[in-house]
């Protein structure tokens, strides 16, 4: 199946993402669609096993869960078990709100999942039901607890900054993050729902302002970096640990893109911002092969597009809601 796995533009891909369900347990007013699309069309264990031993022998090395909620599979552990032991995936990673972690956060490392980034966006209950319409938070905090006690060799916090509802929260939630050995991130919300985002540029100057002293200058990325584990974060450092800023809206990371989706419906996806292409679950209950299949992504990712344009009017509304896609 080799060579590598270029795109148009000769990036070359070495990570995947692929969402495993479009439902959630929680509803996140940023992220939740106005109604949930289509019909059920989820891969099973087997399928998205051999859908990832096929991109690791294109050069994938490493594979991130993502949903909706991926831990609410009930397979959740058959498929980490499948995926984490293809030659060629290096790491196994899962993006996740956290909430079934408390029972799931130790057999999930066991099954082979080194990496996990939790999605927490307050410590307030009351923003919490504010921002998700449903969710346990205090299964939440318990689940998040669990992850940091079960040795995974990354953890990470993903918080999504609105103006007026949880911008004032960052510096507690720095220290919450490195009181547990975890990686605080903060992300510039992406029109695909509601909510006013705030810059990266000026919630480092409040942090800095609130007496949070990160360094002058990030930490290296892109080329300099490790290319498989490179994503669209940049670091900074700070007393208790690194600090992440995720900035889709105000610093276009498109260009070192090494990654590459496949929707919860088996749609191959070569950019969030783009177009549903190679339908691999379609293909897939049709009969083709590994040949065939690898075929299909080589195409599609020759026609991945230089970058998303969310920041063009008019245009996140048009989008696939996150939950099918995954971020
Ligand atoms: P690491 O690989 O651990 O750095 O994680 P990640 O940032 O790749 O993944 P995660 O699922 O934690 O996503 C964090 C945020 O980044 C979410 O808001 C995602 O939607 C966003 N994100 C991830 N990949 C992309 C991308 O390729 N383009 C854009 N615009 N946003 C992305
Ligand atoms: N903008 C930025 N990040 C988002 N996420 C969900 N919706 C958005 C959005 N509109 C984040 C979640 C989770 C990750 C998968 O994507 O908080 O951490
Ligand atoms: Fe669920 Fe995550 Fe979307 Fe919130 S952001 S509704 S937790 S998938």
């Amino acid at each position: 199946l080799a060579p590598p796995l270029l795109d148009a533009q000769g990036r070359r891909m070495t990570y995947l993402r692929l969402s495993i369900t479009d439902r959630c347990n929680f509803r996140c007013t940023y992220c939740s669609p106005a109604s949930w699309g289509g019909k059920k069309d989820l891969l099973n264990a087997e399928e998205l096993g051999r859908i990832a031993g096929i991109f690791a022998a294109l050069g994938i090395r490493r594979v991130r869960l993502t949903g909706g909620e991926p831990l609410i599979r009930p397979d959740i552990l058959e498929i980490a078990r499948r995926i984490a032991s293809i030659p060629g995936v290096r790491h196994l990673a899962i993006t996740t709100n956290a909430s079934h972690l408390e029972a799931l956060a130790a057999p999930l490392r066991e099954a082979g999942v080194d990496q996990l980034n939790l999605s927490l966006d307050t410590l307030s209950p009351e923003t919490f039901r504010r921002i998700s319409k449903q969710g346990d938070f205090d299964a939440i905090l318990r689940g998040i607890d669990a992850a940091a006690a079960s040795h995974y060799a990354s953890l990470k916090l993903n918080v999504v900054v609105m103006r007026g509802v949880n911008d004032g929260e960052a510096r507690a939630l720095v220290e919450y993050a490195h009181a547990r050995g975890i990686t605080p991130r903060f992300i510039e919300l992406m029109p695909f729902g509601q909510g006013v985002p705030v810059p990266t540029a000026e919630l480092m100057d409040r942090l800095r302002g609130e007496g949070l002293d990160l360094s002058a200058e990030p930490e290296e990325t892109g080329a300099a970096a490790d290319s498989v584990t490179s994503g669209p974060a940049r670091y900074w450092k700070a007393p208790g640990g690194r600090v992440g800023f995720i900035s889709p809206l105000t610093q276009n990371f498109c260009g070192g893109c090494n990654r590459v989706r496949v929707a919860s419906n088996g749609d191959l996806r070569s950019c969030l911002g783009g177009r549903a292409q190679a339908p691999l679950h379609q293909l897939i209950r049709g009969g083709a092969t590994d040949v065939e299949l690898a075929r299909a992504i080589r195409a599609a990712l020759g026609d991945k597009p230089e970058g998303h344009r969310f920041t063009e009017p008019g245009n996140g509304a048009t989008l696939l809601s996150m939950m099918g896609i995954g971020g």
